[in-house]
């Protein structure tokens, strides 16, 4: 990697600044999905060992500039207290004199969580200030946040414009696995492309299709397709605006010799909700009164056909609406046959959201060549985007050629 690390500075006795991403899922109070705050253990371990004064700040949720209970950080600070067994104290604002007071009362090997750095407007706003505010805690500062690395907010580049700025354990591997990806992948290799809408992920498969064999569409997504390829889709969600746009990427993945899977069966159901009547049917024609809601067995069989011999997969995006139960066994089935795959040997990395909570439902995380903490940072990096959060850090100096004088 060509930003320095962790491992690259001495911080033994120093407080370490470190922007983690407890952006986590919760319900009634307890973490739901604690994936995030797991990813994060190793650097915060290993400062700890080193005998750094270790102070976390993450944001919660978007309480745009206002504090709000329900996005407070102590579940966060619970599940991190269990996970490293030990007790991580929450401060009652991410500044203030107690807070100030906090920080400086640090020993080597302790730490404590700043509450939500968005209760403060100007987090988002990059504001000046707040990120000298922030910097004053600290004299190292460590981005760990793969997940908001997007962002360009006064934790992830104000601050590190104020210290000296090392990318942690986590941000390193994630930024490895994803330059693997779109570097040299083994071949052949495939993407899976699902959620709900193209607009968001336009770039990304303007991206994919440029370096990819296979291109396996499903979800929401996969209906502007078919309608770009003038089928009836019923009710379903899609947006018409975008039929053109996938009618471009349908036409350059012909041009490549990409092969395309596009639904050929589908689950359709009467109205998008639990407990709904729902069948099988043919994606060629979708009456009117009905809605697209998942792969359907047909469809499954020639995905995973055209996936048997692939050996990279990237997938972002579940293929039908995942949250009902009912619709959720195409993207379930997709994550054992992928799980399978990493088993046989292939390379399968998975970007974001839902298709990661298939993934976990099953309890099959542990058999995935990586699966990212990022969902929209990791599709902008694969969009070949620069991440604010990454370029701010401080880059790896150039080895001296061989022969140069030491
Ligand atoms: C995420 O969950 O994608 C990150 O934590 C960033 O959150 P945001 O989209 O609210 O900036």
């Amino acid at each position: 990697m060509d930003k320095l690390t962790i491992r690259d500075v001495d911080v033994a006795g120093k407080r370490v600044f470190v922007r983690v991403d407890f952006n986590v899922p919760l319900a009634d109070g307890k973490v739901t999905d604690d994936s995030r705050i797991r990813a994060a253990v190793p650097t915060i371990q290993h400062l700890l060992a080193q005998g750094a004064r270790v102070v976390l700040a993450s944001h919660l949720g978007r309480p745009d500039g206002k504090v709000q209970d329900g996005l407070r950080l102590r579940p966060v600070a619970e599940r991190l207290t269990q996970l490293i067994r030990r007790n991580v104290p929450v401060t009652g604002d991410a500044l203030g004199v107690g807070t100030a007071d906090a920080v400086k009362r640090l020993r080597p090997g302790e730490l404590i969580l700043l509450e939500n750095l968005r209760f403060h407007a100007a987090e988002e706003k990059n504001d000046p200030k707040f990120a000298e505010q922030l910097a004053a805690y600290a004299d190292v500062y460590v981005n760990d946040a793969f997940g908001t690395a997007h962002r360009a907010h006064a934790s992830t580049v104000g601050i590190a414009k104020l210290l000296p700025a090392y990318a942690g354990f986590l941000m390193e591997q994630e930024l490895a696995q994803l330059s693997n990806l779109i570097g040299f992948p083994p071949r052949p290799f495939a993407a899976i492309v699902g959620g709900a809408k193209v607009s968001g992920k336009l770039k990304v498969l303007d991206t994919l299709v440029g370096k990819v064999d296979v291109l396996v569409l499903g979800g929401g997504m996969a209906n502007t397709f078919l309608l770009a390829q003038g089928k009836a889709i019923g009710k379903s969600l899609a947006e018409h605006d975008m039929v053109d746009e996938a009618r471009r990427v349908l036409a350059t993945a012909e041009e490549k010799g990409v092969r395309v899977i596009l639904p050929v069966d589908v689950i359709v159901a009467k109205e998008v909700t639990r407990g709904t009547e729902y069948k099988t049917l043919s994606a060629e024609k979708i009456p009117a009164s009905w809605h697209i809601v998942d792969i359907g067995k047909a469809t499954l069989d020639l995905m995973e056909a055209a996936l048997a011999d692939v050996r990279t997969v990237f997938w972002n995006g579940p293929l039908g609406v995942f949250e009902i139960p009912s619709f959720a066994h195409g993207t379930k089935a997709i994550a054992r046959f992928l799980a399978d795959r990493c088993d046989a040997g292939a390379t399968v990395v998975v970007g974001g959201g839902d298709s990661v909570a298939a993934i976990q439902q099953q309890g099959l995380a542990s058999r995935f060549t990586h699966i990212s903490t990022g969902g929209g940072a990791s599709l902008e990096f694969l969009e070949g985007r620069e991440l604010p959060g990454v370029a701010i850090l401080l880059d790896r100096p150039a080895a001296a050629p061989e022969g140069a004088p030491a």
